[in-house]
Order: C-alpha cells, then structure tokens, then sequence
C-alpha cells in the first residue's frame, strides 16, 4: 500500500468510494451520489486552499482509501483548526489503510501550521471512533437528533486532536 497526494487519475476511485458510503453507510449525512466532475472541482478546491487530498493505493495501483481536511468553520478566527474526513473501500476494512492514512493527514495538519483536527463522527460509527481515540483524539462533544438518514435520526459525536502545544496562536508551531 502507498499514500501518496491525489492526482486526477484517481478521481474515479475516489467518487466510487464516496458514492459506496453514501448509499450504504450513515458515514456521509447524504443521500445524493456525485459524480466525477463533483470530485474534481472538490480535489480543485482543496489544492486551491493549500489542503491535501491523500490515497491510499494498492499493487494494482487502484484507490483503496482517501483522506483530506478543509477549514472547519468559514470565520478567520477558526483559521488554525481543520475538519477531515477519511473513506476506506469497502473490500478492505480493517487493514490498517484508514489509520496510515490518518497519521499522514495529521503530519501533513501540522506541517502547515493548524492547532487542532475535528472530526464529526455518527456516534453509532464504533470504527471511526475507535480508528481515531487509537490516534489520540478526544470525544469533545455529542449532539444528539442532529441528522436523519435511513428513516432514523443520528446523533453527532465531535472528536478533536490537539496538534502542538503554542500558547500564541500566532507564533509558528515548534519545528
Ligand atoms: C472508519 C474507517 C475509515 C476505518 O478504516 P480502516 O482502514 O477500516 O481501519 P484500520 O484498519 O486502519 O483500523 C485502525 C484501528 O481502528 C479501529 N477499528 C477499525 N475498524 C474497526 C471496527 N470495525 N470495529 C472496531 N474498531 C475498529 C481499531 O482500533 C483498528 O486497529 P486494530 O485493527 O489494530 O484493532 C473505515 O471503516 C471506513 O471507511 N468506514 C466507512 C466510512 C467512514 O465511516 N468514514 C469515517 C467517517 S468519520
């Protein structure tokens, strides 16, 4: 397995992932498949911003797994926290692609500076949840009844990583 940065030859696999979890998991809050193009302005989007977009790659070179963050909240003063996401094939649960994935994201957080990684979990997802207290983050907060998919509600779980120890927010992080 390899993780590696996105490219556009991954595109395809990447939507193949995401559409899996969205008619198949309560993983993604929704119930629209996208398209190839979607994927593609969203990859754009994130490169734009200066934020990765990981794979996970096998022998065969096929995308197994995908990984990236984007600002968590639109206001300047949440410019220092990101919130990631991370998708696993669903053939290959399990295998220790979703946390190699993550320990690169997180390198990758703290090597542009952020201060904090949130992720928003279905409180009902025991592997994200796991995957990520394994890699030290903290359940910071649950919402209850904040969603619905599948004819039934869901409730939010935020979990959140702390990446350096600066007390000024505007100091560079410590090599
Ligand atoms: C959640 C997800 C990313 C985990 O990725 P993965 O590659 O299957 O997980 P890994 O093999 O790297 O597992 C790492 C650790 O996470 C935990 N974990 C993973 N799957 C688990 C499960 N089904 N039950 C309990 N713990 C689990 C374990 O602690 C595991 O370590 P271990 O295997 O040494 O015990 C993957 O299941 C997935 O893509 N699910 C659907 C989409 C999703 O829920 N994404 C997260 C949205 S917030």
């Amino acid at each position: 397995m390899q993780i590696r940065d996105a490219n556009d030859a991954d595109i395809a696999g990447i939507t193949a992932i995401y559409n899996d979890a969205v008619v198949n998991t309560a993983a993604i809050w929704n119930d629209t498949q996208v398209d190839i193009d979607n994927r593609r302005l969203w990859l754009q989007d994130r490169r734009k911003l200066g934020y990765p977009v990981l794979v996970a790659t096998n022998d065969h070179g096929e995308v197994v797994g995908y990984a990236s963050f984007g600002d968590w909240r639109a206001f300047d003063g949440y410019r220092h926290t990101v919130e990631h996401s991370v998708y696993v094939r669903n053939d290959q649960y399990r295998s220790g692609i979703g946390k190699a994935l993550m320990v690169e994201l997180i390198e990758r957080a703290r090597a542009i500076g952020k201060h904090a990684m949130v992720a928003g979990i279905e409180a009902g997802n025991a592997a994200s949840i796991r995957l990520h207290e394994k890699l030290g983050f903290q359940q910071v907060g649950l919402l209850p009844q904040v969603g619905t998919k599948f004819g039934r509600w869901l409730d939010l779980a935020f979990l959140q990583l702390l990446l350096d120890e600066r007390t000024d927010p505007d100091s560079k992080p410590a090599a």
